[in-house]
């Protein structure tokens, strides 16, 4: 097909040329409840970051409907691609490839910003760069850290990923553990609608938890001691359960408490098995990304705790952090310049797409 030998073509000229120009990737990320679109010039500088957020629209049903946030992104996505275009100052005649998120993901979502990246790099005849959420994630970092270079130890916490990986270089990461059930940000949505608090559950949980005192034990031992996997659903029953007991005993419950103790366990996990990583991998950086990589307890207990251990910790501003198209174009990039992520119009939406283990867990 002619669009392919013309996309394959440029895709070729990107990893030949990159060190010698600019290359100005377009990103698309639609995978849950944001639409996002963003120019990204090397993988590193931001020129546009535009994100339509659907929490406004999800909020009254207590979470994410995956049909209500197809319906959104295909509203949204063509303003949105629109004014990154404006507000990076560029046109699509300036971009050297598209690059969208493909999975992991609600299917629906994903393929709203998969289709429309499909059409955009066929009408243009630009490259489609496939990219892997989850890894996007990670990309934060090289966008806010321009002296960032693998080896390092990589913790991606999200709605939808608990995640402790190696990232070998700019395209490869190795699963060293993850979540054997909930995800750290699921942890925390399910949690704060228990506690009547909204949706999403993280910024509020994290903000009642600085009132709070540490004074509930919800999980006695960590079954996966040892193991650099984690687990949340037991922590998440055992808060549903105490909450449950309380009430009908009618003890009046303090929420800030719940919280407070609630995160310090469920952080707790994280810190130590990061630490443990590092230095079983005898590397001296942990960089943290995904959604829950905004949390200020988070960022603070194993600031301190890397302090103490002289491991450098790097986690990306506030806004890298939840879902955004910067990430993906940045993953694009890499992937690009190193030959890798090339797609052509049979491109479809994987919404279980996973990290891969290296064989030892
Ligand atoms: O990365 P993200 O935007 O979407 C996924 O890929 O899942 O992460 C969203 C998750 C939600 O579960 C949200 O509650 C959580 O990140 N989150 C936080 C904080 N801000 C967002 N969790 C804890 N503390 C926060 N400050
Ligand atoms: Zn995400």
């Amino acid at each position: 097909m002619k669009y392919f030998k013309v996309a394959k073509e440029k895709f070729k000229k990107i990893h030949k040329e990159y060190s010698k120009r600019d290359i100005l990737i377009l990103g698309i990320e639609s995978s849950c409840d944001e639409t996002s679109v963003a120019i990204v010039k090397n993988g590193r500088e931001v020129l546009s970051n535009v994100i339509s957020s659907q929490i406004e629209i999800h909020k009254r049903f207590g979470g994410v409907v995956p049909e209500v946030a197809s319906r959104n992104h295909v509203l949204a996505i063509e303003n949105v691609v629109r004014e990154a275009l404006e507000k990076a100052n560029v046109t699509l005649q300036d971009i050297d490839a598209i690059a969208v998120t493909y999975g992991a993901g609600l299917v629906g979502a994903l393929m709203v910003g998969v289709t429309y990246a499909k059409s955009l790099a066929m009408a243009c005849e630009l490259p489609l760069i496939k990219v892997n959420h989850i890894k996007g994630h990670m990309s934060a970092n090289y966008i806010n850290y321009k002296e960032l270079v693998p080896p390092f130890i990589g913790l991606i916490v999200s709605g939808g990923h608990t995640a402790l990986v190696r990232v070998d270089n700019y395209t490869q990461n190795t699963l060293i553990g993850t979540t054997t059930d909930d995800a750290i940000g699921e942890a925390y949505d399910k949690v704060a609608k228990v506690l009547g608090l909204g949706y999403p559950g993280g910024p509020i949980v994290d903000k009642m938890a600085k009132e709070g005192k540490h004074n509930i034990q919800f999980v006695k031992h960590d079954m996966l001691k040892g193991t650099y996997n984690f687990s949340y659903s037991g922590l998440k029953t055992a808060v549903i359960n105490y909450l449950h007991n309380e009430r009908q005993a009618g003890h009046e419950v303090n929420v800030a408490d719940v919280c407070c103790s609630f995160q310090c366990e469920a952080v707790g996990m994280l810190v130590d098995k990061a630490i443990r990583a590092c230095k079983e991998y005898g590397f001296s950086t942990i960089a943290v990304a995904g959604g829950v990589a905004a949390n200020s307890y988070l960022r603070t207990t194993l600031t301190e705790a890397c302090e103490k251990e002289n491991i450098k910790v790097l986690f990306p501003p506030m806004s890298l952090c939840t879902d955004n198209a910067a990430m993906i174009a940045s993953e694009g990039y890499f992937n690009a310049i190193s030959g890798e992520g090339l797609a052509d119009l049979s491109l479809t939406a994987d919404p279980n797409i996973n990290l891969k283990y290296s064989g030892r867990k």
